[in-house]
């Protein structure tokens, strides 16, 4: 087991900074899995990987219809999944899943772990969990077997 990362985060802005800083070190192909309850902050999360990419963040929002948006303008791709919505595994494949993969972006996808046994290895694991209003515990590892 590798060890994880763990931080609690006070506030929206604390985890904006966190994704901020972390999304410096991903590199294009790089795969993260963001889990945790409704509200627990994992769009949040994603705003601050496009702060690091120097994405507008105003345009990331859970994209709920479309299953994925893509962010193109900034220092790499970004690539924004969100499986909630996602009733069966079949529509991974229907929407390109593997193509994402290869893409050379980052690909960040929240509810990730409906993903199951279709998540590459290695990948990041964000793990959410809502302590209160404002305080959430946040553990990163990186998952490869
Ligand atoms: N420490 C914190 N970190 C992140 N968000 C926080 C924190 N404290 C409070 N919040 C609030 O929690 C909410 C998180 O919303 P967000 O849309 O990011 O959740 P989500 O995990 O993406 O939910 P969903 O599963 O519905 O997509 C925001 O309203 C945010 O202001
Ligand atoms: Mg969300």
């Amino acid at each position: 087991m590798r060890p994880t990362l763990n931080v609690i985060s006070h506030s929206e802005d604390e985890t904006l900074g966190l994704a901020e800083k972390i999304g410096l070190f991903f590199k294009p192909g790089d795969v993260i899995i963001l889990s945790g309850s409704l509200g627990a902050g994992k769009t949040v999360f994603v705003r601050g990987l496009a702060r690091a990419l120097q994405i507008d963040e105003e345009l990331v929002n859970s994209p709920s219809f479309t299953i994925v948006n893509e962010y193109l303008g900034g220092s790499i791709p970004l690539y924004h999944l969100d499986l909630y919505r996602m009733g069966d595994i079949s529509e991974l494949n229907e929407l390109g899943w593997d193509d994402y993969l290869q893409r050379g972006g980052i690909v960040v996808v929240e509810w990730g772990e409906k993903g199951g046994d279709w998540l590459p290895l290695p990948h990041y694991s964000v793990s959410m969990r809502i302590i209160d209003d404002t305080q959430r515990e946040i553990d990163i590892q990186v998952i490869d077997s």
